[in-house]
């Protein structure tokens, strides 16, 4: 049983037991990858303030997002596929969530269905949506997360128009896998992956095939995704879409400050501050560099999150310090559950909490109301110069 240390140690196991095209989905950004590396990076450039002889007993992680008690403030990104990481992936990330008392989100995009999600757990998750033209559609999943009593609806605002992932386009990446002899070669190299694949019924998009019309398998999903997505977005389509559902609002995808001011605007209950981990607009700045310019705009008006580059629990508190009430792992979980399936997640919310809690003591904090602006050093230039 090897040592896991750290978030890095599950994505080398990760990579190891799962095929390459959705290992390969999972850590991709779109184009050159200049925005999926800077989210990482820029995290190491802020620096944290070592303090001593700070009574440090008593610590907490606990704290609130949209006013649900966290025994952490990291929520579980919504992340595609995540069913063909690890069979039946979308359950067992979801228990791994609600024991440890951090939200799950189901994205649209998963392999197992709201209502499969919903019978294998007992507390509620978050649901996931993107902006689609089909009205009835969208009605209908929204109803469907209603009735599975999802706590709250996240709403892709970043995705009308996919980002171009060239190692998807590459290796032909489709849920289930097509079988070439190259995937197939590849397969046979992820034998407890393959042997779970078999032993579970969930390999198509649950939310998807046989609820949207016309979707009866993979090869028409394709094309009902190319068209579904709605290019016409706007702010009205966006107020219209916060009114389809009766409880909290979060909308993913705002990298700006005057989009930010839009969504409160709207009567969002968050947002996440996220350039969707690199995977749209490649060029665009990291997320932890554009959060203070938004916390300056509507800091005050609505409650902001981030994703987008978290890897640890020392950036889940830069984050934090620097203004986020929330932030979410994607690829940090997704790891862990190629690794270890559930306890892979369990794995990596134990690393990014244990993280947070030992920093947290020797930056003289021990509660999350704690952390704040004074805890970190930024650099002067940090936000950069650009005209
Ligand atoms: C879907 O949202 C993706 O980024 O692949």
């Amino acid at each position: 049983m090897p040592v896991i240390t750290n978030v890095y140690d599950l994505k080398r196991l990760h990579k190891m037991r799962t095929p390459k095209m959705f290992y390969d989905y999972c850590e991709s950004g779109s184009w050159t990858e200049q925005t999926f590396r800077e989210n990482v990076t820029d995290f190491d450039k802020i620096r944290l303030r070592q303090r001593i002889a700070v009574d440090m007993t008593g610590r907490s992680t606990a704290s609130k997002m949209i006013g649900q008690d966290v025994a952490m403030p990291v929520a579980l990104a919504p992340v595609g596929l995540t069913g063909m990481q690890r069979a039946d992936g979308e359950i067992k990330a979801a228990k791994a969530a609600a024991k440890f008392g951090v939200p799950f989100t189901l994205s649209t995009m998963s392999i197992c269905s709201i209502e499969d999600v919903a019978e294998h757990t007992d507390k509620p998750f978050w649901f996931q949506v993107y902006t689609l033209k089909d009205d009835d559609f969208m009605r209908r999943l929204i109803a469907r997360a209603t009735d599975a009593k999802c706590s709250a609806l996240v709403i892709t605002v970043d995705l009308q128009i996919m980002g171009q992932r060239h190692k998807d386009l590459k290796n032909g990446l489709s849920a289930p896998p097509k079988l070439t002899p190259k995937s197939i070669a590849n397969m046979m190299t992820k034998a407890q992956w393959g042997l779970e694949m078999l032993g579970t019924k969930r390999r198509f998009f649950g939310n998807i095939v046989g609820h949207a019309k016309g979707v009866t398998n993979p090869s028409s999903l394709s094309a009902w995704t190319a068209e579904a997505f709605d290019q016409s977005l706007d702010w009205n389509r966006i107020a219209e879409l916060r009114r389809m559902w009766d409880g909290p609002v979060i909308l993913k995808g705002i990298l700006d400050a005057e989009d930010a001011k839009q969504a409160a605007n709207i009567g969002a209950d968050a947002i996440v501050v996220s350039n969707h981990g690199g995977r749209q607009l490649d060029g665009a700045l990291s997320s932890i560099r554009m959060l203070p310019e938004i916390m300056d705009a509507v800091g005050d008006k609505i409650e902001v999150h981030l994703d987008s580059g978290i890897r640890s629990g020392q950036d889940v508190l830069k984050a934090l310090a620097l203004g986020a009430k929330g932030t979410y792992i994607g690829r940090a979980f997704v790891h862990g559950l190629g690794a270890m399936g559930e306890a892979g997640v369990t794995k990596a919310l134990e690393v990014i909490q244990k993280e947070m809690d030992t920093t947290m003591a020797l930056c003289g904090r021990r509660t999350v109301d704690q952390v704040d602006r004074d805890m970190v050093l930024v650099p002067e230039d940090f936000a950069g110069r650009w005209a």
